[in-house]
């Protein structure tokens, strides 16, 4: 296991399925730090997003697990971080593929998508993939260079 620190935020759409994701993702050994917010008062996702992918761009966390209700919004916000590459994903092959071939250090979950059973395999199939670098190191690269 390369990446072993984890940060997770949402919205206030998320933060039942978040919670409970990040109970499950400490008991398959990682540090997770959970940014919030924990009330449920309608909230901002991209000061959330932003947040997260703050911390994973600072180096202060490996990779990071966001959630607002569909995951587009909070996506949309963690990317325009410079050097985060987020995806949005509602199946484990997906969630696997944006590691292993896009280096995504973001996954963004919709709470109002999916239910908790598959969130779980979705995230354990993202956490538990290696980026294959090679060609899709180059690709990975050009994707870098259009941050300008
Ligand atoms: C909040 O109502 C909702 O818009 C938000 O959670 C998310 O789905 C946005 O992309």
């Amino acid at each position: 296991m390369s990446a072993k620190r984890i940060v997770m935020s949402s919205d206030h759409a998320a933060i039942e399925l978040r919670q409970a994701l990040a109970a499950h993702i400490a008991t398959l050994g990682y540090e997770v730090e959970d940014i919030g917010p924990t009330s449920s008062e309608s909230t901002h996702y991209p000061d959330h997003g932003a947040a997260a992918a703050r911390k994973v761009a600072g180096g202060e966390a490996d990779l990071g697990v966001i959630l607002c209700g569909t995951g587009q919004g909070i996506m949309m916000a963690a990317n325009k971080i410079p050097g985060i590459r987020c995806g949005v994903c509602s199946d484990a092959f997906s969630a696997r593929m944006i590691r292993a071939h896009n280096n995504a250090n973001i996954l963004s979950l919709g709470a109002r998508v999916i239910g908790e059973g598959l969130a779980i395999d979705i995230v354990e199939a993202y956490l538990g993939a290696e980026f294959e670098g090679g060609r899709h190191g180059t690709r990975v690269d050009m994707i870098t260079a259009l941050e300008g």
